[in-house]
């Protein structure tokens, strides 16, 4: 695959926190259109990776490449505007507006900024948005299936409803390759598998080019619907490769399992 086909590149990044090595050496690419999983255990250095891709943490060695671009010195907001968004662990929402509110504010941070609250606040309400902007955040409505949220104050919504408006959201930034820390995390099972379907349909179905690259615990769903998976355990790159690869790895079994069981099971 040349370098052309990659929407997302970083390239030996390592990061210390004082005398912890997060990050040692790790390389990750995210090719045009696919969803890319990262897993591994808790301090593994996922989040890490995200911060030093997203320019939010500055890494002590490696490069980062954009749609083909050096962007390893550029700040957070310009890579976003250069394609890049991400979710965080931790969702904050706006608790005083509906879910739509939300999708518009992320459409207009990114393409009109001048009308950021234009509508929302003060006696201006009356003004009608440009029709490109309601054809825009209507797509990703419908595209995640969320139309009768969408009139809901978000502060009205179960978890699992929360991590879709967030999802949308970063969608509305119209992004090129999204990075999605533990968009699963406290979804029950009915939830997950509908966010699950919902992030392999944004990629399939999206009009544009779009990347995930997805951070996650439930490592069944990450190997269900991802094209590669990398794995990280203690900052260091131990496996990576296509779910059938990852799934008879015996490296990344004693990662997650501990050693004894993938020698229990050689010895079965
Ligand atoms: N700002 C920081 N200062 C000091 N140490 C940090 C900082 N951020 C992360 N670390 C440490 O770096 C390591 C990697 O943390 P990171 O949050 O990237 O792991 P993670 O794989 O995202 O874990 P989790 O699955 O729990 O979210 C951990 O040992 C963590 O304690
Ligand atoms: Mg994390």
């Amino acid at each position: 695959m040349s370098a052309d086909d990659q929407v997302l590149v970083g390239r030996s990044i390592t990061k210390r926190f004082g005398g912890l090595v997060a990050l040692n050496d790790v390389s990750i690419e995210v090719p045009k259109r696919s969803i890319v999983g990262l897993v591994g255990p808790n301090g593994a250095g996922k989040s890490t990776l995200f911060g030093c891709l997203s320019g939010l943490t500055r890494p002590e060695g490696g490069s980062v490449m954009l749609n083909g671009r050096d962007v390893t010195r550029t700040k957070p907001q310009k890579r976003a505007r250069l394609g890049m968004a991400r979710t965080f662990q931790q969702p904050e929402l706006f608790t005083g507006l509906t879910v739509r509110e939300h999708i518009v504010l992320a459409h207009r941070v990114r393409f009109e900024r001048r009308r950021l609250w234009s509508d929302m606040v003060g006696p201006r309400s009356i003004m009608k948005p440009p029709a490109s902007e309601t054809e825009a955040v209507d797509a990703i409505i419908e595209l995640l299936e969320i139309e009768r949220l969408a009139s809901m104050p978000v502060t009205a919504l179960p978890l699992g409803s929360t991590r879709l408006v967030e999802v949308a959201r970063a969608l509305a930034c119209a992004p090129d390759v999204l990075l999605l820390d533990e968009p699963l995390s406290g979804l029950d099972v009915n939830e997950s598998e509908a966010l699950a379907r919902a992030l392999v349909k944004v990629v399939t179905e999206a009009e544009r080019d779009l990347s995930l690259l997805l951070v996650e615990h439930d490592v069944a769903t990450v190997l269900a619907i991802s094209k590669k998976i990398y794995v990280l355990d203690f900052g260091q790159l131990i496996a990576s490769g296509t779910p059938d690869e990852i799934r008879s790895s015996d490296i990344v079994r004693a990662a997650y399992l501990g050693d004894d069981a993938v020698s229990e099971t050689a010895a079965d």
